[in-house]
């Protein structure tokens, strides 16, 4: 396993860590002790996941089985959109190290940079009936709601801070206004949307970048288009990419470890969800080979900027009109 620094605390955090969204209750629980069994160490989830429960069972099982400690897990989770205003970070982050049995989380991460109304009794977003349009929180004040997740870091119930789904204007601001700055930043990043600037922006500013999507999400697709009615040409075959396959002959890897393997080499973090056991340990093993200068100027070239985001949370109806949407919307995005 290969490790970063983060800024502030000196922290490690694994290069690898185990995606977990789309993983139900039932499966995700046997899949990170399986995961933890083979050397993962650090794990993604997110309170919109619904797992972190299952999550917390396997880690408490994994420690009283004397694997390891709660020491060398990196946890990650993150404060939902149905959460995002300084009011509510305790009850979420309460709420959430409760459902992961766990004292403190490695990473806290703001979600994404927009709120939504939240039902205080299923603690999901408020949809209009009539129209589907989710009720958006215009109040969202990023540098209020950070001021509280730097108090909660004080107090050790969250070691490390970042964001996600933030663009470089709304990251400036909190960098400005924070005493404890963010260390994190969680993004889409894959071979077709490379992210060139932002992370040019986040290496100046000490900001470890993590790419969600590595592989490009193939799960995504069956998703979106029988949940939200996306075209299924809307999502990129990384995987299938000649290109890739290629360069997965010649090392004798897979199309995966090298996608993995191109972004691991430049010091990004990847956070590849399997539930399959093979796909754990193949995921796993990226470190044991080099590519090429051609060979990485060859995966550069498959970057497409903004039209390879696969991630513009338009399925959640009229977010685009929330002053904090973060992404520029494209003609094509408009009509989806
Ligand atoms: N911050 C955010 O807004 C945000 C958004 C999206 C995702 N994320 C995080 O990032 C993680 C990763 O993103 P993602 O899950 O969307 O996409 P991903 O990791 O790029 O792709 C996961 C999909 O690829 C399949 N897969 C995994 N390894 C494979 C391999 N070696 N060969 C072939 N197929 C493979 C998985 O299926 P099997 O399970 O069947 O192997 C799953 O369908 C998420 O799980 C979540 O933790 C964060």
């Amino acid at each position: 396993m290969k490790y970063v620094r983060l800024s502030q605390t000196e922290d490690k955090m694994p290069t690898l860590g185990l995606g977990t969204w789309q993983a139900p209750p039932h499966v995700i629980e046997e899949t990170v002790y399986q995961a933890l069994e083979l050397g993962y160490r650090h794990i993604d989830t997110a309170f919109n996941y619904n797992n972190e429960e299952a999550i917390g069972q396997a880690i408490k099982k994994w420690i009283n089985d004397g694997k390891g400690t709660r020491k060398d897990l990196f946890i990650t989770t993150k404060l939902p959109h149905v959460g995002n205003r300084p009011s509510d970070v305790s009850k979420f982050l309460t709420l959430q190290l409760s459902r992961l049995q766990l004292d403190y989380v490695d990473l806290y991460l703001i979600h994404v940079p927009f709120g939504f109304s939240c039902d205080p009794d299923t603690l999901t977003p408020v949809v209009d009936k009539k129209t589907g349009e989710y009720d958006l929180d215009l109040e969202t004040n990023h540098i209020a709601t950070w001021k509280k997740l730097e108090e909660f870091q004080q107090q050790r119930l969250v070691r490390n801070l970042g964001l996600s789904n933030f663009n470089e204007a709304q990251i400036s601001k909190i960098i400005e206004a924070a005493t404890f700055k963010p260390q994190v930043l969680q993004v889409e990043l894959h071979a077709y949307f490379q992210q060139i600037e932002l992370r040019k922006f986040c290496a100046e500013n000490q900001i470890v970048v993590t790419a969600y999507a590595p592989l490009g999400s193939p799960g995504a697709k069956t998703h979106f288009v029988t949940k939200y009615n996306y075209s299924p040409d809307a999502f990129p075959d990384l995987l299938g990419l000649d290109e890739v396959k290629t360069i997965a002959d010649k090392y004798g890897k897979t199309t995966a470890q090298v996608l993995l393997h191109f972004l691991v080499q430049d010091n990004v973090v990847v956070i590849p969800k399997s539930t399959s056991a093979n796909r754990l340990k193949e995921n796993m093993d990226i470190y044991d080979f080099e590519l090429s200068t051609s060979e990485i100027d060859r995966l550069r070239k498959l970057d497409k900027g903004e039209e390879g985001r696969i991630f513009n949370f338009l399925f959640w109806k009229g977010v685009e009109k929330h002053p904090e949407y973060p992404f520029k919307l494209q003609v094509n995005d408009i009509i989806n």
